[in-house]
């Protein structure tokens, strides 16, 4: 029991180490509102040329990312048969814009990939 939490405890340091508190990252703050918002259009052999699905096809949008979503311009808000992906969706919310413009203006840092990611840099 205690050499379980003492495990939890120095993984929790570790991680910490990586991502200091308070910075926004990529894995663990961005990628979750990309994946609930953009990558319904933002993947391969969907309607948007790029794909937001790894911070190496996003990274170098980060700029156009801010812009975009600073003027609500993407998430386009449709709500169409031909946009299925989007209906009933309100695009998002202010708090996570917010945080796209600050993960963007802290120099779009790239934080620790889940354990199971980790050496596997694919495509
Ligand atoms: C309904 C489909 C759809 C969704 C959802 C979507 N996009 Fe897009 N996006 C597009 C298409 C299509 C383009 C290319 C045409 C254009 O630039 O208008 C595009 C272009 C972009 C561009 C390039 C714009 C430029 O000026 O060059 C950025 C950046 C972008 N999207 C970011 C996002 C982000 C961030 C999200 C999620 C918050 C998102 N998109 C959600 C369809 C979508």
């Amino acid at each position: 029991m205690l050499r379980l939490s003492l495990a939890m405890a120095i993984t929790a340091a570790t991680s910490m180490a990586a991502d200091p508190p308070g910075s926004i990252t990529f894995h663990r703050d961005v990628l979750p509102i990309l994946a609930k918002d953009c990558q319904g259009c933002h993947r391969p052999g969907q309607i948007a040329p790029m794909p937001f699905l790894t911070y190496e096809t996003t990274r170098p949008w980060a700029q156009q990312i801010k812009v975009v979503v600073s003027s609500k311009k993407m998430p386009p808000a449709v709500s169409n048969p031909h946009f299925p992906v989007l209906t009933g969706r309100d695009g998002l919310t202010q708090a996570e814009i917010d945080i796209l413009v600050k993960w963007v203006d802290s120099g779009a840092p790239e934080g620790t990939p889940p354990a199971d990611e980790r050496g596997s840099k694919k495509k």
